[in-house]
């Protein structure tokens, strides 16, 4: 619970600041978004998520570009055939979510970051469509997707309503390392350190 629970919200959330950091024009809309919708409110609230349907699909590309589980074991219930290699019964059969989340065979400009590609879409979180599986699918799909969203929605509303986001001086968004690290769920290899300016009056009081 603890490990599955906690290092994934934490890597999708860090995931998606990057992703934001290299994408100014994303950065943008979502911070206008988040603004526009709760003007004049001090704190971000969880109800207040509800509204920031923007903010949810820059969560939804992030996940498709960095699922914190990319790699899912399943045993084969009964022997079959894939691409002509036999696949016998009990075979451990590890599905790559990584993979598939960036297949040009499916999604189009894989390697750019673009939440919009979700919009008007049916694609959702609960693992029916193959394509697009960030929590898993079938009866071991993870108990804890809405409660992993909400750990993510809230705490990525908060940073950009109160704060702008910069690189540190000298520094370009272009040559951010996007390195991944082995681990329990999988992070960026390297600290990356972004500056915020407060910019939201309420919080300084
Ligand atoms: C962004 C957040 C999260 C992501 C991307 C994520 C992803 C996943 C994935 C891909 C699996 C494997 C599913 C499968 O085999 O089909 C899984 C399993 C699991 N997750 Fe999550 N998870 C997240 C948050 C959470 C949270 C917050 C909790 C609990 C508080 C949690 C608890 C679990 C548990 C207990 C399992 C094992 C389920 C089983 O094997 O039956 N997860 N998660």
């Amino acid at each position: 619970m603890f490990s599955a629970g906690s290092e994934t919200s934490s890597t999708t959330l860090d995931w998606a600041m990057v992703e934001l950091i290299r994408n100014p024009h994303v950065m943008e809309k979502a911070q206008e978004e988040v603004r526009q919708a709760l003007k004049e409110k001090k704190i971000v609230e969880e109800s207040d998520v509800q509204t920031l349907k923007y903010l949810k699909l820059v969560i939804k590309e992030t996940l498709r570009m960095h699922p914190p589980v990319p790699l899912m074991p399943r045993a084969c219930r009964q022997e079959c055939q894939v691409d002509g290699y036999t696949i016998p019964l009990k075979a451990t059969v590890v599905v790559n979510v990584w993979a598939i989340g960036r297949d040009p065979e499916y999604w189009v400009d894989p390697e750019s970051f673009q939440p919009e590609r979700f919009e008007n879409n049916s694609i959702d979180f609960l693992g029916n469509k193959f394509e697009y599986i960030p929590f898993g699918a079938g009866r071991r799909i993870c108990p804890g997707m809405n409660f992993g969203l909400a750990n993510v929605e809230l705490p990525l509303a908060q940073l950009l309503y109160h704060f702008e986001w910069k690189m540190p001086k000298g520094m370009s968004s272009k040559n951010i390392d996007m390195t991944e690290a082995n681990g329990m769920a999988v992070s960026r290899k390297d600290d990356h350190f972004i500056v915020p300016t407060v910019c939201n009056p309420f919080t300084e009081e």
